[in-house]
């Protein structure tokens, strides 16, 4: 049996509209998803033992069963039982790029990466949606990350409609080393204080998240126009974040005033975002602001957007 590398990479939010809460009590969400190609990368080896093993060279990310790649192992195991009990367990590396708790879905591209690995490692041959269908188990954002590109996502965050690919625009992105958003927390907060301007019923709430795909941003990404779509980058949860994070404020403030082409909160935060037409101007606008927040605390990464999600880079054998 052959072991994998694969990438993961994270997502932004271009759009994030919170429209009501669910029978579920998750929220009902109407998204625009965009991969970037700032990835982790993900080892997976089989291992003679019926275990499951996690290795990652940051403190930081979880070991055990609080950490999404191991759930999507879990998952697998648990979903297919007689190829676990035929190929024994599995070996997960984590080469960590992207930061944890940022708003990236740093930890739902991890899990799946694993999801799709392991469909390769034990020949399962699913499908998309059917690896799509697992990955909702897992967490809202993990679907998405199975295909990624640029995508609407209503719903958890689990219904996707492709879009076409935006891959030509660069961006920066900033978040305190020290800072993490729990994205728990930041619904909670939002509905604490929206709550009141939820849409109630169910029939409306679906012809609702419906209308984003006449809107102005889906509009912009149609037109392939990176200015359009900077000036239309929207997320309700700055509502709840910025005012309890001023340092996310600041950064944000930072990013505004640089001449870029639009900046945003990326998901639950703290991460910011500057959109860029080219990878020239994302270096100035990352030492531009770099210099005006002189804080050793602040990390800053030049991406590209990317017009894929999960990627297998090599089968070892
Ligand atoms: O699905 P995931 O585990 O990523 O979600 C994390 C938390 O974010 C949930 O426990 C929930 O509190 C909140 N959430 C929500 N509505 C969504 C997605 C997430 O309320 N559509």
């Amino acid at each position: 049996m052959h072991a994998y590398s694969l990438l993961a990479p994270a997502k932004i939010n271009l759009y994030l509209e919170i429209l009501g809460l669910r029978a579920d009590g998750y929220h009902e969400l109407a998204m625009i998803l965009q991969s970037i190609d700032l990835a982790d990368q993900i080892d997976l080896r089989p291992i003679s033992t019926q275990t499951i093993q996690i290795h990652c060279d940051r403190p930081e990310v979880p070991q055990d069963k609080t950490n999404l790649a191991y759930r999507a192992a879990e998952l697998m195991c648990e979903q297919f039982p007689e190829r676990f009990a035929q190929f024994g367990g599995i070996e997960i590396t984590i080469t960590k790029q992207i930061p944890v708790a940022a708003g990236l879905a740093g930890g739902s591209t991890d899990g799946a990466a694993v999801l799709v690995g392991i469909d390769m490692m034990w020949q399962l041959g699913l499908t998309q949606p059917e690896l799509q269908d697992l990955a909702a188990k897992l967490g809202s954002d993990v679907p998405f990350c199975i295909a990624g590109g640029t995508a609407i996502a209503t719903g958890r965050g689990e219904k996707l409609d492709p879009l076409p690919n935006l891959d030509s625009l660069y961006l920066v992105l900033g978040k305190y080393r020290s800072l993490e958003v729990s994205t728990a927390w930041a619904y909670q907060t939002y509905r604490s204080q929206f709550g009141h301007t939820y849409i109630q019923d169910s029939v409306s709430l679906e012809s609702r998240a419906h209308r984003v795909h006449s809107g102005s941003m889906v509009q912009a990404i149609l037109n392939q126009n990176g200015l359009q779509v900077g000036q239309r980058l929207y997320n309700d949860l700055e509502k709840v974040v910025l005012p309890s994070y001023p340092q996310v404020l600041e950064l944000r403030e930072a990013f505004y005033n640089t001449g870029a082409l639009g900046t945003m909160m990326s998901g639950s935060g703290p991460t910011v975002f500057a959109l860029c037409e080219s990878e020239k101007q994302a270096q100035e606008i990352q030492q531009q602001v770099r210099n005006e927040i002189p804080d050793p605390d602040l990390e800053f990464w030049v991406s590209r957007f990317c017009n894929q999600g999960i990627q297998v880079i090599s089968p070892v054998s």
